[in-house]
């Protein structure tokens, strides 16, 4: 694994902005984008689809070996490719979130999916999204960004986000359903979300994306790297 690449990894929990943030600066800076997040849904979406026991471990190490997994960068956001088919609608709803943090609690799980995640870094750089990048995954990292913002301000940007894809869904349970995510995500024994000891911790809550985004390239930039906002 070439340690020259660069690598900016931006975790923390749920609807903190992660998704919108790395998008836009690995398309800004015409750099890869890892969202290791669809890739746990992905998982679970295969595994509910194949019928895999999530007990079996043998069974779970194949399918982790057996996924490919593109992100494309398209104008308006990311489109997700499993095995040659687009998969985005169906990555995206709360049953799957919730499916996923399930899964991704599951030792098995998280080793089967780890040399895929690592194998995004290629030239010219990678913007890694997910709950354990600087910790776990990419722990070498010259760039550690940790996002955060209330429950109830994730829980409304979700509401805005799934209504607008057509979703029928209420604050009440938004809420309900981050918390919970939140404290399975936060207590789990493997890789469990917290900030790396050298992350920026940058709490978006009344933060435009713009000054989200120029908080992070203003950070990236101090520790080496050269990256446009
Ligand atoms: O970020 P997103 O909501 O798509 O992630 C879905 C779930 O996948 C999270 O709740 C979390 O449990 C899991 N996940 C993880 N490690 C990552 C990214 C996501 O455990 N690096």
């Amino acid at each position: 694994m070439n340690e020259e690449i660069p690598v900016i990894t931006i975790d923390g929990p749920g609807g903190a902005g992660k998704g919108t943030a790395s998008f836009l600066l690995a398309k800004k800076n015409g750099w890869h984008l890892l969202d290791s997040g669809a890739i746990y849904r992905i998982f679970a979406l295969a595994a509910l689809k194949q019928g895999v026991d999530l007990e079996d471990t043998i069974a779970l190490r194949t399918l982790g070996a057996s996924i490919q997994v593109e992100f494309r960068l398209a104008e308006n956001g990311v489109e997700t490719w499993l095995n040659g088919e687009r998969v985005d609608q169906q990555l995206r709803t709360e049953q799957t979130g919730m499916a996923a943090s399930k899964v991704a609690a599951i030792p098995v799980v998280r080793m089967a999916l780890f040399e895929l995640q690592r194998g995004f870094r290629r030239p010219p750089g990678l913007v890694a999204d997910g709950r354990d990048m600087g910790t776990v995954v990419f722990p070498e990292a010259p760039c550690k960004i940790y996002l955060t913002a209330s429950v109830e301000e994730r829980a409304r940007r979700r509401f805005l986000q799934l209504s607008q894809q057509g979703q029928d869904v209420t604050m009440a349970s938004l809420v309900r359903e981050i918390r919970e995510r939140d404290e399975r995500d936060m207590n789990r024994s493997v890789a469990p979300l917290k900030p790396a000891p050298e992350a920026l911790i940058l709490d978006t809550t009344g933060l435009s994306i713009e000054q989200v985004l120029q908080k992070i390239a203003e950070f990236a930039r101090s520790k080496g790297l050269n990256v446009s906002d």
